[in-house]
């Protein structure tokens, strides 16, 4: 199975839920049945490393994203991953012009699919170091949830 988390920068949001999820993956002992990747919608952090207040609020949690690089989305994301979790209303909307009519990912709001609270991951770009942490709560959430349905599925 391959998950793709997707927000605009590829910088704060899916990097943290990349890094949780395969964190999480490997505790459980599924790290070989999951493959986990994120990816933008925007292309201006292409190649960068998450922000260093993402990398510094997930580090204390125990989560390493410091390996990992930016990427932006493509429309053959679509034929190679299984499911795309976007982590706003905006990013979907964005997903959902790109995808072609036919493919093999299913596309969803990562929120509303698993933690059924908040739709939306907030942006913490432009906010203090409050606003990473609420990011982490809602992921580690919501990636409970997302491994209980891998389980399910195996
Ligand atoms: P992300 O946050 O989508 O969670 O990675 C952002 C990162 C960068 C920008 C916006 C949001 N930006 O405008 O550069």
């Amino acid at each position: 199975m391959r998950v793709l988390f997707v927000c605009l920068g590829n910088i704060c949001r899916s990097p943290t839920a990349e890094g949780v999820l395969r964190h999480k993956l490997r505790e459980a002992g599924l790290a070989d049945v999951v493959e986990v990747a994120s990816a933008g919608t925007g292309d201006w952090h292409v190649g960068n490393p998450p922000d260093k207040r993402s990398q510094a609020a997930a580090k204390l949690r125990g989560y390493d994203l410091s390996t990992q690089r930016a990427q932006q989305v493509s429309r053959a994301d679509f034929a190679s991953y299984d499911l795309i979790l976007a982590m706003d209303n905006s990013n979907l909307r964005n997903l959902k012009a790109l995808q072609p009519s036919t493919g093999r990912a299913e596309l969803d709001l990562f929120l509303r699919r698993y933690a059924g609270l908040l739709d939306e991951v907030p942006d913490p770009y432009y906010d203090g170091d409050q606003g990473f942490e609420q990011v982490l709560d809602l992921i580690e959430a919501a990636c409970d949830q997302l491994l209980i349905e891998v389980k399910g599925r195996l």
